[in-house]
C-alpha cells in the first residue's frame, strides 16, 4: 500500500467510511429488549451485506437461541495462515436516554477535549460498532490495494452486551468453520491517543439478580409500618454487609483462589501513564473509593469487584404514596480476576446472601450470566505482530495493560479453538461505552483501520509457509 493511503486517508474515503459507519450505528440493535428484537435481526442483515461488500465470498447468518451470528470469510489461499475477527453488533440500551446530548441512533460528529479531531457520538459507535467496522475497512482496503496475504473470518455476534449465551455452543459446533491460526478482537480499550496499549487481560464476571418478600402485598405504611419487616431496608442492610471496612468482599473464600498481586506486576502497573486528578476531574468526583491497599488502576483491572447495578422496588412514580412494599430487587455483578471460577462464586454470593436474610423475609437469587478471567501470554507470533503494529502507526511502543471489563467468549475461544486471543482496542476508557453520549474519535477509527492493516502485514510476513 503506497503511504498515501496508509497515513493519510484522503477527505472523500474518511467521508464514505463515516456515512457507512454511521448507517450502522443508525438501527438500533439493543440485544437486551425484546422490543428490538426486529432491529437486531436488521442488523445482522446489514453486517452480511457489509461483510460481502468487502470482499467476503462466503457470507451466513446462523440462527441461534437467541440473536443471530454474522459469519464470513474471504478464503485466497487455503495453505495461508487464517485470522479470525471477532466482535458484536449488539449495543446497551441507550437509558437514561434524557442524559444523551444527542439521539443515540442517529449519529454526530462532534469535537471534545481528547478528540480534537471529533468524535462519532451515538450508541454502539465505540462498543462496538465502530470498532467492528474498522476490520470490513481494513480488509476492505488491503483488497482494493492487493496486500492481503492471508485469510480472514468474520465472526460478529448479537448477544455480547447480554452474556453471550448461545456462542459457547455454536463454536463448539462449528470448530471447523471458525478453524483459524489467530483470532483478532477490537473490543477493548488504549491507553491515550499518545499511548496505546495491548490488552493483555480481562476481568471474569457473575452476574446476579435478588429478590426479597416481605408481607403478600403493599402494605398501608400507618397500619402497619414499625410491626413487620420492610423488604427495601432489609435488602439495603444486606447489600451493606457485602463489603467490610476495608471494602473487602465478605462472601466466604470469595478470595481463595485470587492470586496475590506479585512486586513485579505492581511495578509494571505503576508504570502506566495515570492522573488521578484528571480521573476525577474526567468524572467530576472529588475522591476516588475501593479495596484498602491498592491503587486505583490496581482496583479497576486487576482486583476482584462487586457493584449493585441497580435496585428497585416500591413506589417511585409521581408524588407521595404511603406503603411499605412488598417486595424489593437489586441486580448485583461481581468482576473477578484470574482462578476465580464464576460458577463457584456466583454459588459462594447465593449461599451468603440468604444468609444474611433476617427471618421474615423470602430471598430469591437468580443466576444471569457469567464470564471466566482472562489472561493472555506475551510474546507470542500475534501478540508480535500487534505490537509492532501499534508501535509503527502510533510511533510509540504500546504498554501491556490488563482491562477491567470483561467479553466472555475470549477465554471459551482459546479452549474450543485451541489458537490464541489478541486484543487490539482502540477506544478510550472517557469514550463512555454503556453511558449517555458514548463516542468514538475519528482519529481512533482511522488509526485502527491504519494499524489492523499493519497487524495482517506483520503476521503474515511471519507466516510465510
Ligand atoms: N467491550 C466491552 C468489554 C470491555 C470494554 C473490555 C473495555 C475491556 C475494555 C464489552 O462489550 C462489555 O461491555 N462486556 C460486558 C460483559 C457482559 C457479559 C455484559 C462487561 O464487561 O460488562
Ligand atoms: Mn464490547
Ligand atoms: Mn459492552
Amino acid at each position: 500500500m503506497n503511504n498515501s493511503i496508509m497515513y493519510n486517508f484522503s477527505d472523500k474515503l474518511k467521508d464514505k467510511f463515516i456515512n457507512e459507519l454511521f448507517e450502522f450505528i443508525k438501527i438500533p440493535s439493543i440485544s437486551a429488549d425484546s422490543k428490538y428484537t426486529k432491529e437486531v435481526h436488521k442488523t445482522a442483515l446489514w453486517v452480511e451485506k457489509a461483510l460481502k461488500k468487502v470482499g467476503c465470498n462466503k457470507t451466513k447468518i446462523f440462527k441461534t437461541k437467541g440473536h443471530p451470528i454474522v459469519f464470513g470469510e474471504q478464503i485466497i489461499d487455503p495453505k495461508l495462515k487464517t485470522v479470525l475477527v471477532y466482535g458484536h453488533y449488539d449495543v446497551q440500551p441507550p437509558d437514561p436516554i434524557e442524559l444523551w446530548d444527542s439521539n443515540p441512533f442517529d449519529p454526530i460528529i462532534k469535537k471534545t477535549k481528547l478528540h480534537p479531531e471529533g468524535a462519532i457520538f451515538g450508541r454502539g459507535s465505540c462498543d462496538d460498532k465502530g470498532q467492528v467496522f474498522m476490520h470490513f475497512k481494513a480488509l476492505e482496503l488491503m483488497n482494493l490495494n492487493g496486500l492481503l496475504n492471508c485469510n480472514v473470518k468474520f465472526m460478529i455476534e448479537g448477544e455480547e452486551e447480554v452474556g453471550s449465551d448461545n456462542l459457547e455452543l455454536f463454536v463448539k459446533k462449528n470448530k471447523n468453520l471458525l478453524k483459524n491460526d489467530i483470532i483478532l478482537i477490537s473490543d477493548t480499550s488504549i491507553i491515550s491517543n499518545v499511548q496505546p496499549s495491548i490488552t493483555t487481560g480481562l476481568r471474569g464476571l457473575s452476574y446476579m439478580e435478588v429478590l426479597v418478600e416481605g408481607a403478600k402485598r403493599d402494605l398501608h405504611s400507618g397500619l402497619y409500618g414499625g410491626a413487620v419487616l420492610n423488604p427495601i431496608h432489609v435488602l439495603t442492610k444486606m447489600i451493606s454487609k457485602l463489603h467490610d471496612s476495608d471494602n473487602k468482599i465478605t462472601i466466604p473464600r470469595f478470595y481463595e483462589e485470587v492470586i496475590p498481586i506479585r512486586k513485579k506486576d505492581r511495578e509494571k502497573i505503576s508504570l502506566i501513564p495515570f492522573n488521578l486528578n484528571n480521573y476525577k476531574s474526567e468524572l467530576n468526583i472529588n475522591e476516588v473509593s475501593g479495596e484498602i491497599g491498592y491503587s486505583t488502576l490496581e482496583r479497576s483491572s486487576i482486583r476482584p469487584t462487586l457493584d449493585v447495578n441497580g435496585i428497585w422496588g416500591g413506589y417511585t412514580g409521581e408524588g407521595a404514596k404511603t406503603i411499605i412494599p412488598s417486595k424489593a430487587h437489586a441486580k448485583i455483578s461481581m468482576r473477578l480476576v484470574p482462578n476465580q471460577n464464576w460458577k463457584k462464586i456466583s454459588k459462594g454470593f447465593e449461599d451468603h446472601f440468604k444468609n444474611l436474610a433476617p427471618k421474615g423475609v423470602k430471598v430469591t437469587v437468580k443466576t444471569h450470566h457469567g464470564a471466566a478471567p482472562f489472561t493472555s501470554p506475551l510474546g507470542s507470533v500475534g501478540y508480535t505482530a500487534a505490537k509492532n503494529a501499534y508501535t509503527k502507526s502510533f510511533g510509540v511502543e504500546p504498554i501491556d495493560q490488563k482491562d477491567g471489563g470483561s467479553i466472555p467468549i475470549v477465554p471459551v475461544f482459546e479452549e474450543i479453538l485451541n489458537s490464541r486471543v489478541i486484543l487490539m482496542g482502540f477506544g478510550l476508557n472517557s469514550d463512555a461505552i454503556h453511558s449517555p453520549n458514548e463516542h468514538f474519535g475519528l482519529f481512533n477509527f482511522f488509526k485502527g483501520i491504519e494499524t489492523i492493516i499493519l497487524f495482517y502485514k506483520y503476521y503474515s510476513e511471519k507466516n510465510k509457509n
